[in-house]
């Protein structure tokens, strides 16, 4: 047995310890032979033959177990060593992936924004009332508090329906002067051709001391030239509107470029694309985070509907369906 069990301690594979198990404990093997002369053997030696034999059978056993596991790791270990994959090998098949549509809208138009020295912030998605609208002058029973429209959870918090309520926290947590740019995602309740739940915003916000440094003399000068940077050669108009946050407001229509203002489809044969919501910032909204003696501009734009635009989309929900055969024309 002693020559057994220095087999055992000498096997390199968990292959050979089988031999060695079959040779011993196999049908033919050499402990189960002995095992089968209990039979015959006298009934005064069967007990202590009997005893015998199972104690080298738990040595045996247990020697076998022992060896194996050892085995065992060091052949995982060789098959994980052998099997290695060499990630930076150059694999000609490969598929690139591509930057979503949306994204590269974004980037470019934070790259504008970013050259005319404006900083980037973020918010965040789950807000409070004050912030997405109370101190954005927009009170109790204003119609954009529907339900229908904003994501409410049980404790009264929402998802942020705009990225407005960064324009507060940045001016509750910076002094003027301010000049930033706030992109992100927005939620409404709202699903067709142009509306979907999630979408996103680019919200702008100048502010500085003083209460005529900032004009909409400059709002207007710097969304011009924007429109400008990203569609080339269009005419720009100033529509006066409404806004709670922003007094006064206006919409802002760049000419369309599809017909180059002559009236198509897509601008409902007007000649003109509304692209973007902006005013001269409310002095209540202003008076809700502390501010006093400032002034100040702020606008907003759908990053979606610019990506429309600029890519001719048709149908808004065409982004967000995950359709490799729209979203690889992008590449
Ligand atoms: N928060 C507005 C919206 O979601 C967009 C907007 C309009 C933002 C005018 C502004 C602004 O900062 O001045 O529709």
């Amino acid at each position: 047995m002693t020559e057994i069990f220095s087999k055992i301690n000498q096997a390199q594979t968990t292959a050979e310890l089988e031999e060695i198990r079959v040779l011993v404990m196999g049908k033919k093997g050499s402990l189960t032979a002995r095992f089968a002369t209990l039979k015959s053997c006298k009934e005064s030696e069967k007990k202590a033959l009997a005893k015998e034999l199972n104690s080298i059978k738990i040595e045996f056993e247990k020697a076998l177990a022992d060896k194996k596991e050892q085995l065992t790791l060091k052949e995982l270990e060789a098959k994980l060593n052998a099997e290695k994959i060499d990630v930076s090998l150059f694999s000609p098949s490969s598929q690139k992936g591509a930057n979503h549509p949306v994204m590269l809208m974004l980037d470019r138009i934070v790259e504008y924004f970013v050259g005319m020295n404006f900083s980037l912030n973020v918010g965040p998605l789950v807000e409070d009332d004050f912030h997405n609208f109370e101190a954005l002058n927009l009170p109790k029973y204003h119609p954009a508090r529907n339900m229908q429209d904003t994501f409410y959870f049980k404790d009264g918090k929402l998802l942020r329906t705009h990225t407005s309520p960064v324009q507060v926290r940045t001016m509750e947590s910076q002094k003027p002067p301010i000049r930033m740019i706030c992109p992100g995602s927005v939620f409404r309740c709202d699903y067709d051709l142009t509306h979907t739940p999630m979408f996103h915003q680019v919200e702008g916000l100048v502010v500085e001391e003083g209460r005529d440094s900032v004009s909409f003399a400059n709002l207007k000068f710097v969304l011009e030239d924007f429109l400008k940077y990203m569609f080339g050669d269009v005419k720009v108009r100033f529509r006066s509107s409404f806004f709670p946050f922003t007094e006064p407001s206006a919409e802002v229509d760049m000419s369309c470029i599809f017909c180059k203002g002559s009236g198509c489809r897509v601008c409902s044969h007007t000649g003109w694309l509304e692209v973007l919501g902006c005013g001269v910032v409310d002095n209540n909204v202003f008076k809700a985070v502390g501010y006093e003696n400032v002034s100040g501009y702020a606008f907003g734009l759908g990053v979606e509907r610019f990506a429309m635009l600029m890519f001719g989309v048709p149908d808004l929900r065409a982004f967000f369906e995950s359709d490799l055969r729209i979203l690889e024309q992008f590449k």
